[in-house]
């Protein structure tokens, strides 16, 4: 069984839990929530001042290279949480349950969402789907483990949806994502993302239940904001969503930097002396004289 290895990081900031989220929906502060899905990220996430940290498991798209979320598995999101969770000491953290670690039965889901807590460090779970986890949903929050939901746009269920594709957009539709917000609400969600629905009943949904609501191509209405942190830095350069803001162009920043360490070795413009180490002059004799005895004056 993994363990997680507990460092030092400091933080002078009060831990985020979910009674902080529901404090923050009550104030009508909007709550803040990026990706991570490695240390170096976390740390910079908990530092600059995020409320939550979402170990999603976009983590298969942006960092492992598959086609969808689909492929991604409990030991992945685990070995993954638990660096954010080395990283990330002040941000409520929440680990996003993979496909087919809930659908096939409610004792699975109950002891894979443990297994976050337990052994990937999170705080909370975060599962896909409306009227149809009620019943994972109820026993996970039974078990003492909080669980964010997750409805509109469903990676997991691309092949269903017919692709990435806006939901809620008809008034049928619409009236079904309402229902099923309540469902989750009422079956102990803490929170509810809503991803890629219109902005107006995702406003309208955030309006209707106590739990706050985390959007993604939702528009500026609901309770807190969330995107995938490689598409905000521009290190995800295989398709952006219309609904990210990119804050930076890492993927460019990086091919430069690679493109300038390939040229400095190739012209010998690195290492410089700046970056060399050098032995003390006698040592240096004192080794000269014993590697190579013969070659020295009798
Ligand atoms: O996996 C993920 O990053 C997510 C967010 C898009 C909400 O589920």
């Amino acid at each position: 069984m993994s363990t997680i290895s507990v460092f030092p990081v400091l933080s002078t900031r009060k831990k985020v839990t979910t009674l902080t989220f529901h404090q923050k929906k009550e104030r009508g502060e909007p709550i803040t929530m990026l990706t991570a899905y490695d240390y170096p990220t976390a740390l910079a996430l908990d530092q600059a001042g995020v409320d939550a940290i979402l170990v999603g498991d976009s983590l298969g798209m942006v960092v492992l290279g598959y086609e969808n979320t689909l492929p991604v598995t409990m030991e992945e999101m685990l070995h993954h949480s638990r660096a954010v969770a080395r990283g990330a000491k002040s941000a409520l953290l929440v680990g996003d349950m993979p496909f087919m670690s809930y659908q096939v039965s409610i004792e699975e889901a109950v002891r894979n969402a443990g297994r976050f807590l337990q052994n990937g460090g999170m705080d909370s779970i975060k599962l896909e789907g409306g009227r149809e986890r009620v019943g994972a949903i109820r026993a996970i929050v039974a078990a003492g483990i909080p669980v964010m939901g997750h409805l509109g746009l469903t990676p997991q269920s691309i092949h269903q949806l017919g692709g990435f594709r806006a939901q809620g957009k008809t008034a049928l539709a619409a009236r079904r994502l309402l229902e099923d917000a309540r469902l989750l609400e009422d079956a102990g969600c803490f929170s509810l993302v809503l991803e890629s629905v219109p902005a107006q009943l995702a406003e309208y949904i955030s309006q209707q239940i106590s739990i706050p609501t985390i959007g993604i191509g939702a528009g500026a209405g609901c309770d807190g904001q969330v995107l995938v942190a490689h598409d905000l830095l521009g290190l995800f350069d295989r398709f952006t969503p219309k609904f990210v803001k990119k804050y930076a162009d890492l993927h460019a920043d990086m091919q430069k930097a690679f493109r300038d360490y390939i040229a400095d070795v190739q012209s010998q413009q690195f290492p410089a002396p700046e970056h060399s180490i050098v032995m003390d002059e006698r040592e240096w004799s004192e080794f000269l004289q014993s590697a190579e005895p013969e070659a020295q004056p009798a």
